[in-house]
């Protein structure tokens, strides 16, 4: 069966696990720090968090930055349920724009034309690798008072190009908290894993205490417990303080061992994602019932880190449903997957929010035609010849 994704994992990989489940630190241990700072160089930001996953990630966002009730946030539909999930985990209202129909990321003019004075953070989603127009979209957001996290999820060690300079997720200026996924899906994965990279001194700061229940040993940080009414005259070297209400959101030295290992295969991942890519482009150009995903302009084609490659196919056009196309596909070894079902159609957002269909009529026309097709780092040449035979002969 070739899956639609899958992780790549080597010995190099194996044993920089091994090597941590022989050491005196399993969590909390140099691992996730060397991970961070090596992450952070990867993308050219000042610093990095690693938490449990990207969702996690993305909470953190909304505690540090003080999104909260009364708050509006504003995403793609064309994503997981996290980008949006994470408003209504501090209170905020989550909500939606609609997408450009060639990239399938967020519309700036669409962002533009439903501002809502309440609307205090943007999460622009780089969906299948490649970023969303951040310049317009940042423009539009600072200017009304808000706040822009790219969700990179998709995007690791992916950039684009603007007015002629490139630049990295993650590392670029109109972004003022970027978040990236390690699920094994994912371009590179640590399990389950996700970080947090900013270059605001504060929210690093912030989100480094809350991922650990809001707890410092700091003692240059320490406000006091009113130790003197025990009788203390000290705070001794047991002394901890918790001064906010944080979560358990940490990462393990297994897991940042791991990440560690595959960053420094991400260069060899993101190119033959790339060229796999190429491929799919190159020999299904031409069909008249399915379309390639397009790139923006900005978008250097070998800038984008690709973790999907979805095409809009005409199911009418073949006369087949979605569903008979991925089982005749399924049934020749091929898996698919739809990626993604629009966020404000899923029954808790139509309950919640009164979201209705209608709302996002381009990403709702998307999903109806949208398929993934297979694309991992793995795939060999005559797996990437078996999809296109497959998928030519619909
Ligand atoms: C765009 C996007 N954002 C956020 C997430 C959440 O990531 P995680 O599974 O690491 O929590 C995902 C995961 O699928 C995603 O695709």
């Amino acid at each position: 069966m070739i899956p639609y994704g899958k992780q790549s994992i080597s010995e190099e990989d194996l044993v920089a696990v091994a090597e941590v489940l022989r050491s005196d630190y399993l969590t909390c241990g140099p691992e996730v720090e060397a991970f961070e700072i090596e992450f952070a160089a990867m993308v050219g930001a000042k610093h990095a968090v690693a938490v449990c996953n990207a969702t996690a990630a993305l909470h953190l966002a909304m505690l540090v930055a003080k999104i909260g009730p009364g708050d509006r946030l504003v995403t793609s539909p064309n994503t997981f349920v996290a980008s949006a999930n994470c408003a209504a985990f501090v209170g905020a209202v989550p909500d939606f724009c609609d997408i450009d129909p060639k990239t399938y990321n967020i519309c700036p003019e669409a962002l533009a034309r439903d501002w809502q004075d309440d609307t205090k953070a943007i999460v622009a989603v780089a969906y299948a690798g490649q970023s969303a127009d951040m310049p317009a979209i940042a423009e539009i957001a600072h200017t009304n008072g808000a706040i822009v996290i790219e969700d990179g999820c998709h995007g690791t060690g992916g950039g684009f190009t603007h007015q002629g300079k490139d630049y990295k997720i993650g590392g670029h200026p109109w972004a003022d908290m970027t978040t990236f996924s390690f699920h094994p899906v994912k371009t590179m994965t640590t399990g389950e894993g996700g970080i947090l990279v900013t270059d605001n001194d504060q929210y690093a700061q912030t989100a480094r205490l809350l991922r650990s229940h809001g707890i410092t040993r700091d003692h240059e940080e320490f406000l006091g417990l009113g130790s003197e009414e025990l009788g203390l005259t000290e705070h001794g070297p047991w002394y901890y303080e918790m001064q906010h209400l944080g979560f358990n959101f940490r990462i393990t030295d297994l897991q940042c061992a791991l990440g560690r290992s595959q960053l420094k295969r991400l260069p060899e991942f993101i190119a033959r994602r790339r060229d796999i890519v190429a491929r799919y482009n190159e020999a299904l150009a031409g069909i008249t019932w399915l379309e390639t995903p397009g790139v923006s302009d900005e978008c250097n084609r070998n800038e984008i880190s690709w973790h999907l490659y979805t095409v809009q196919i005409d199911f009418d056009k073949i006369g087949k449903t979605r569903t008979e196309v991925m089982m005749e596909l399924r049934e020749q070894g091929i898996g698919t997957q739809v990626l993604y079902i629009p966020v404000h159609l899923q029954p808790w957002y139509r309950q919640t929010y009164g979201y209705a269909y209608g709302k996002c009529p381009v990403a709702e026309t998307y999903y109806t035609r949208a398929l993934s097709l297979p694309l991992y780092p793995s795939m060999s040449d005559d797996e990437v010849g078996q999809v296109i035979a497959s998928v030519k002969g619909l």
